[in-house]
């Protein structure tokens, strides 16, 4: 008995000792692979988000390496684990929209006239994120603006590739469109919204949706942080914010990558630029190039890109990244011509940032309204962390209040 209880507390101490050493790993490489600029409130919180998701991805692969389950799915586990109970003001419901898996959220006010209907697209690369991650933005976007919000859970990558992810969108938004009487929702007043990655789903469904004169036209589109593009992955906010939680340089073009390809082989060339033609990338730089981004989001440093060849191999792996649906920075005038208003948040440290100003300028120059919120202390994913346990920051609330307010208005 004695045998088994020293043994027990040994095993104990050694998991409580490993357990420590990781988490100084973490600590250790948080402080030397990271960059909080000096511009971020309340530093030391994105520092403890940091190494929480560290230490969470280093558990991960020592799971997938004794063989109990992949990293993925160990981080989408972790993820998935939301306690939030029913919501008094919501009628939350999980359902099939054309076989896609959605949650829709109805707020239970008494309503007289029709509502607004949201249709929105999670952020995560793609790769992450579920109809769990962001339950609490769909709950405060649905309560705060009084609308109806549709969140889908797509198909993600790597097992499902693009354009996966983009058909599920598509396919569940027609749906809703189809059938809005059923929700209250006023055919005129039909939004789509996203963040991150969800944001750039949402751009290819509003650009699919110009050409379908059978459905209601969208009221608007809502882009929060969206990735927009992956040409250039050294636009100045790239090379800004490089080592920037929550979103780093590197992670962008592997994110694309992933849903691309289901891999990330190439990953050097897609970062240098060597991924796409020269004759094409120049045909690009009219709408993606960093001389349309103003001066004052380069002052923080930036330093020009000689222009890179590409070999026939890489380009013909990552040629859809020359497809609009992919990366919506890349349609016709005609189309973004046609494109409902439109809402653009971007924050000034986030490696995104630049996909936004880009686009923000093609609608700009197409005719389309563009309202645009900057957040000057803004960090990638920054919205997500609000209300959650002690992680929000003012910045991301005032983030969430622009979305809100702009749906109010419509
Ligand atoms: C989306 O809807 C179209 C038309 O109904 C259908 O042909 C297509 O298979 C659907 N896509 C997916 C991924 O279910
Ligand atoms: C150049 O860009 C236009 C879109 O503005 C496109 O229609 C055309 O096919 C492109 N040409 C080449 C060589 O990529």
């Amino acid at each position: 008995m004695a045998v088994v209880y020293t043994l027990l507390v040994l095993y104990l101490a050694v998991f409580v000792a490993g357990f420590i050493l990781l988490v100084m790993g973490a600590i250790h490489f948080n402080f030397s692979n990271i960059e909080i600029p000096p511009g971020v409130n309340q530093p030391v919180k994105l520092r403890i988000i940091h190494i929480i998701l560290i230490t969470r991805s280093v558990v991960g692969k020592i799971l997938e390496n004794i063989g109990i389950c992949s990293q993925l799915s160990f981080a989408r586990y972790v993820q998935d684990r939301s306690t939030l109970g029913v919501d008094p003001k919501l009628f939350i419901e999980d359902l099939c929209f054309d076989k896609v898996p959605v949650r829709i959220y109805q707020p239970k006010v008494p309503f007289a006239s029709q509502r607004r209907g949201v249709m929105f697209f999670h952020g995560g690369g793609w790769v992450f994120g579920s109809l769990e991650t962001h339950e609490k933005l769909c709950r405060s976007i649905a309560k705060g603006s009084e609308s109806v919000v549709v969140s889908v859970g797509y198909r993600l990558a790597p097992e499902h590739k693009y354009p996966a992810a983009y058909e599920d969108c598509l396919n569940a938004t027609i749906h809703f469109m189809k059938n809005l009487e059923h929700y209250g929702v006023d055919p005129a007043h039909v939004i789509v919204c996203g963040d991150s990655a969800g944001g750039n789903l949402a751009a290819a469904v509003s650009q699919t949706l110009t050409t379908r004169s059978d459905l209601p036209k969208l009221r608007a589109q809502i882009l929060i942080y969206p990735g927009l593009q992956a040409l250039d992955f050294n636009l100045p906010s790239y090379q800004q914010n490089r080592a920037v939680p929550l979103l780093f340089r590197e992670h962008a073009a592997f994110y694309a990558l992933q849903y691309l390809n289901g891999h990330a082989l190439h990953m050097e060339e897609v970062l240098e630029g060597s991924h796409i033609p020269i004759d094409m990338k120049l045909n690009y730089s009219k709408w993606l190039s960093p001389d349309n981004i103003p001066e004052k989001f380069k002052v923080r440093g930036y330093k020009p890109q000689v222009l890179l060849d590409c070999t026939t191999e890489v380009y013909e792996e990552v040629q859809r990244f020359c497809e609009p649906n992919m990366c919506p920075l890349l349609a016709e005038d005609a189309v973004v011509h046609q494109l409902p208003e439109s809402f653009i948040l971007t924050c000034e440290y986030d490696v995104l940032r630049d996909d936004g100003l880009l686009y923000k300028k093609r609608l700009e120059d197409n005719g389309v309204r563009v309202t645009w919120y900057h957040l000057e202390d803004g960090f990638h994913g920054i919205l997500n962390l609000n209300g959650f346990c002690g992680f929000s920051f003012p910045s991301g609330k005032r983030g969430l209040d622009s979305v809100v307010n702009f749906l109010k208005g419509l």
